[in-house]
């Protein structure tokens, strides 16, 4: 499937769940203490070490979808804005988060200029980009960071890949691709962003893998 294909199909099949996604998932990170905990670990790290802008470091949550990690991060001190290729899920996240930023885009082509960023976050956002496409994509990542910067992912640790035809109530076009933890950050290195800490844990309820978590920064010319 060619990228624009891919594309297409990951945006209609957000738009047709928007609603229902942000309502199932509104409140799932209040019992996943470890995910919270990562997600501290890396507001602490960007407010500590990150570039600041006027406001405050400025982090990129990719693939946002409703907001929820958007909100979550500006609530630990950070001036995260989100950014989602579905314009119904932007809709969403607009709606439930008046006063946060969040654009319509594609991560993999971001309207942002080098080094701009303090931090980014793909928070099981980066499943359904094809493994070949990966490096281009965490190129892209390193490209927005500044020297310094850091990147948390979250994504399903394991091999293989899922088709899904249906999901949260609606017919979507999906495809799920699970990687081994050492694999992402092989290519997070071959992207210039070193890991700095990862985690799996066993799924819980409503996930179907175990989850992988890996947090990895942007060399800075000092170090
Ligand atoms: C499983 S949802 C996760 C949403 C959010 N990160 C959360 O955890 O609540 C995946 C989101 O990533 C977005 N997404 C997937 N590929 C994308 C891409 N290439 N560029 C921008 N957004 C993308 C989808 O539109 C969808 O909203």
């Amino acid at each position: 499937m060619s990228e624009t294909a891919y594309l297409s199909s990951v945006r209609a099949s957000y738009d047709a769940v928007a609603v229902d996604c942000a309502r199932l998932l509104g409140t799932a990170l209040d019992g996943r203490p470890l995910d919270r905990a990562l997600l501290a670990a890396f507001a602490e790290s960007v407010r500590a070490g990150g570039p600041r802008g006027a406001a405050g470091p400025a982090v990129a949550d990719l693939g946002c979808g409703p907001g929820r990690i958007t909100a979550h991060l500006n609530r630990l001190g950070v001036r995260a804005f989100g950014v989602d290729l579905s314009p119904a899920m932007v809709a969403v996240a607009r709606r439930s988060h008046p006063g946060l930023r969040f654009e319509v885009g594609a991560m993999g082509s971001l309207d942002v200029a080098d080094g701009a960023l303090a931090g980014a976050v793909a928070w099981h956002s980066t499943l359904h980009t094809p493994p070949e496409e990966l490096p281009s994509l965490f190129g892209e990542f390193a490209r927005v960071l500044a020297p310094g910067g850091h990147l948390l992912l979250a994504f399903g640790a394991g091999e293989g890949r899922v088709r899904l035809d249906r999901a949260y109530g609606h017919a979507v076009d999906l495809t799920v691709h699970r990687m081994p933890p050492d694999r992402v950050a092989e290519l997070l290195s071959g992207a210039g962003l070193a890991e700095s800490a990862r985690l799996v844990r066993q799924p819980e309820a409503g996930e179907d893998c175990p989850q992988g978590f890996l947090l990895a920064r942007k060399a800075s010319p000092a170090a």
